[in-house]
C-alpha cells in the first residue's frame, strides 16, 4: 500500500502495538464468545478507542496482538487498515504470558526500532499533546501518570519527598500514591532486549511494570503526568465498561461530535484524502453514522459544523 506522507512526522517512534488479547475473565459471560476488545463502548467496538489514540499520535504502522481465536474477528473488523491510510498487521499471542511479551512477539515487526504500546481496553479522552511530546523520545521510555481513586488496581508510581520517581509497583495492597500508570507506553529500540533479559514474575508473566523498572534503574524512565482535565478509563470490568460507555455517550451527545471515529481521525490527520474519505462514506451502512461522516467532510472548511445529524 502506498501511504500519504505523515503530515506530523515529528514522532521518532513510528510503530505501534495494540495488545488485544487476554481471556476477559472479569467480563465473563460477556466474553465467552466475543473478545473483550470487540464489546461495545456506547456506539463503537472498544478497540476503536485505543486505535484512534495511536492514530491521533500520528502512528500508522500498527501491529495488533491477540489470541488465536480472537484474531479472525478483529481482522474481519479492521482489515489491513488501507482504507484508513494506516497499515495493520496481526500477530498471535498463543498464551497470555504478560503484557511485555508483546515485544517478543513483535520483534521482527519492530526490527530494532522503538514502539508505542497501548492496551486494547484503555480509553483516553483529552488533549494528546503530552502523548505527542512523548513520541519524540529518542532514548529511554516514557510512561504516563494519572490520579485515580483506586490505585491498587493498577501499576502505581512511588515518589520520594522531592517528587522524583523512585519505584513502580504492580497492584500494591498499600499504594504509596494515587498516581496510576495507564496502559500507554513509549519505548526506545532497546525494549526487546530488555524483555529478553526479564524473568517472568511469580505468576509466570512478563510484567510491564518490571520492564518500566528496568528503564528506571538505568535512569532512562520519564513519567509524564496527565492532568485533571484528562480522562483515562479502562473497560475491563462490567462497572468500568458501563462507565466508559456512559462517558462516551455523554460527550458525544453534548458535542454532537464522535469520539474515536476512525474515518474522521484518518481524514483530520491527513492519512487519507477527501476523495478517499468519500469512498468510506459510501460503505457506511448506518444512516446516522453516514450522515455524521458527511458533516465531517463538509466541515473540513474552517467553519465549525452546525447541522444536526
Ligand atoms: O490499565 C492499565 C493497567 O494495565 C496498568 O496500570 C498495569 O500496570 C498493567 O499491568 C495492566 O493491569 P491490568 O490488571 O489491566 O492487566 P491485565 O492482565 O488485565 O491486562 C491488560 C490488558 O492486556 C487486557 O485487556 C488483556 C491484555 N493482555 C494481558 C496479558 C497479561 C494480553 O493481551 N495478553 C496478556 O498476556
Amino acid at each position: 500500500m502506498e501511504m500519504l506522507p505523515t503530515p506530523h512526522s515529528d514522532c521518532m517512534t513510528q510503530k505501534g502495538i495494540l495488545l488485544a488479547g487476554g481471556s476477559g475473565t472479569r467480563l465473563d459471560p460477556l466474553t465467552r464468545v466475543v473478545c473483550k476488545q470487540l464489546l461495545p463502548v456506547y456506539d463503537k467496538p472498544m478497540i476503536y478507542y485505543p486505535l484512534s489514540t495511536l492514530m491521533l499520535g500520528g502512528l500508522r504502522d500498527i501491529m495488533i496482538v491477540s489470541t488465536p481465536q480472537d484474531l479472525p474477528p478483529l481482522q474481519a473488523l479492521l482489515g489491513d487498515g488501507a482504507p484508513l491510510g494506516i497499515r495493520l498487521t496481526y500477530a498471535e499471542q498463543a498464551h497470555p504470558s504478560g503484557i511485555a511479551q508483546a515485544f517478543l512477539i513483535a520483534e521482527e515487526f519492530l526490527a530494532g526500532q522503538g514502539a508505542t504500546l497501548i492496551l486494547g481496553d484503555n480509553l483516553f479522552y483529552g488533549p494528546l499533546d503530552t502523548f505527542r511530546h512523548a513520541l519524540r523520545l529518542e532514548r529511554g521510555a516514557s510512561i504516563f501518570g494519572c490520579h485515580v481513586a483506586d490505585p491498587g488496581r493498577f501499576g502505581v508510581v512511588e515518589f520520594d519527598a522531592a517528587g522524583r520517581v523512585v519505584n513502580l509497583v504492580e497492584k500494591p495492597s498499600h499504594p504509596s500514591s494515587s498516581c496510576a500508570v495507564p496502559g500507554l507506553y513509549v519505548y526506545d529500540g532497546t525494549v526487546v532486549e530488555r524483555v529478553k533479559r526479564q524473568q517472568p514474575s511469580a505468576r509466570g508473566e512478563f510484567e510491564i511494570t518490571d520492564l518500566n523498572r528496568s528503564y528506571l534503574r538505568d535512569g532512562q524512565l520519564e513519567l509524564r503526568l496527565l492532568g485533571r482535565g484528562f480522562g483515562w478509563m479502562d473497560a475491563g470490568t462490567p462497572e468500568s465498561l458501563l462507565e466508559a460507555g456512559n462517558f462516551i455517550a455523554t460527550i458525544e451527545r453534548r458535542q454532537n461530535l464522535k469520539v474515536a471515529c476512525l474515518e474522521e481521525v484518518a481524514l483530520n490527520r491527513g492519512f487519507i484524502t477527501p476523495a478517499q474519505f468519500e469512498k468510506l462514506i459510501a460503505t457506511a451502512r448506518n444512516p446516522d453514522y453516514r450522515r455524521y461522516l458527511e458533516i465531517v467532510l463538509a466541515s473540513t472548511s474552517p467553519v465549525p459544523p452546525t447541522a444536526s445529524p
